[in-house]
């Protein structure tokens, strides 16, 4: 298969999808996965065996949920456009408003459909301010818990998104108190709670058995459904970046320059200022590999190899399935990474390739 390509591992996929449905079992909460994380739709039938459904962050993203990924399709969105409003109804379940002033302004249009409000709570455990939805003036829901008992029987539900890549158990359960202790009035009257994303729970260490006490603790105290919407946790490690070798380079350090581009196909590493991950990474050979746009920053990172790189040489970047694929681009027209899938039998298909048309498709 020509590179460059992302590869699903199904048989890893499937290592988080089973952690998902003993949560599912062993807590009573229902799992939604996030498609701003994940949206590569050729997997959503194998993930919505061990799944509830879908949850979103736009129209498209609500109707991708309705006709791919089998089970509950949630709406959500920073702020509806008046000319969306009745498709995403169309297409949804449910439907979560992040202000009060849009619970307002459709709430005619929205009479009869299941309706719920973001809350902030004020906390998060993001490190970076650039994904903090409770940074300082955040818009991301509301955080006056008198304003939002006051449209509490407008609503039967409530969203937090507060973790953020978050590993510990101690500090989502510190968090849950917090939101207990502020807004409990207010969740005793609604018939369902999402706790967003964010959630590191397919980890390796992480204490599934404590998280799923915790969550089937709340839900009984509140008398609520509850809702997680995994994003990273369902497809962490689920997913490589096949590349090639094109040429190397010396300039104080050994350089390889690749078939693909950190800017346009794993642009989060970028944001974040993180590096791509190599496995072993072991071995005397030290070398930076570089991708092929024309962005003098276009680093994937520096990596311990067992012997010097040459063209023609394969390497795999590791865990690239989530925000990577949903933000792939056709920056410098380089050529966009096909998709392929590795079934559990091991063989291995492709299943999305992209060309010439496509890029010229993008615009006009
Ligand atoms: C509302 C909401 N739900 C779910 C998620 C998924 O989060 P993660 O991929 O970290 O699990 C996000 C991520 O930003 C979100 O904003």
């Amino acid at each position: 298969m020509q590179t460059p390509y992302y590869l699903i591992d199904k048989s890893c996929l499937l290592r988080n999808l089973e952690k998902i449905s003993w949560l599912r079992e062993a807590s009573g909460v229902k799992c939604l996965l996030a498609l701003k994380c994940f949206a590569t739709w050729s997997v959503f039938d194998f993930m919505a065996e061990h799944m509830d459904g879908s949850t979103s962050s736009s129209l498209y993203e609500v109707r991708l949920g309705r006709e791919k990924f089998p089970g509950e399709t949630h709406a959500y969105s920073v702020a509806y456009a008046d000319h969306e409003i009745a498709q995403v109804l169309a297409y949804s379940d449910k439907i979560i408003f992040n202000s009060i002033g849009q619970l307002a302004k459709f709430n005619d249009a929205s009479q009869g459909h299941v309706r719920g409000l973001r809350v902030n709570p004020g906390v998060s455990t993001s490190e970076f301010d650039l994904a903090d939805p409770a940074r300082p003036f955040s818009r991301l829901g509301e955080h006056d818990p008198a304003k939002i008992a006051a449209v509490a029987d407008q609503i039967s539900g409530l969203m937090f998104h507060n973790n953020c890549e978050n590993d510990s158990f101690a500090r989502f359960d510190e968090m849950l108190t917090l939101i207990e202790d502020r807004f409990g009035a207010i969740i005793h009257k609604m018939a369902w709670i999402s706790l967003g994303g964010g959630i590191h729970f397919t980890g390796a260490d992480y204490p599934l058995e404590n998280l799923a006490l915790r969550l089937k603790e709340f839900s009984q105290k509140f008398g609520v459904q509850v809702y997680l919407e995994p994003g990273e946790a369902a497809i962490t490690g689920a997913a490589t970046l096949e590349v090639t070798v094109l040429d190397t380079m010396h300039n104080g350090k050994n350089l390889a320059i690749v078939d693909s581009s950190i800017e346009a196909h794993l642009l989060d590493l970028l944001i974040y200022r993180e590096p791509a991950k190599i496995a072993p990474n072991t071995g005397a050979h030290e070398w930076m590999i570089c991708g092929k746009s024309c962005l003098a920053g276009d680093i994937f990172g520096e990596f311990l190899f067992d012997a010097p790189l040459k063209a023609g040489d394969r390497l795999s970047f590791q865990d690239t399935a989530g925000y990577t694929m949903v933000k792939k681009n056709w920056f410098n027209g380089v050529k966009m990474p096909s998709i392929a899938i590795r079934e559990l039998d091991g063989t291995t298909r492709l299943v999305r390739d992209f060309d010439y048309d496509d890029f010229a498709a993008a615009l006009s």
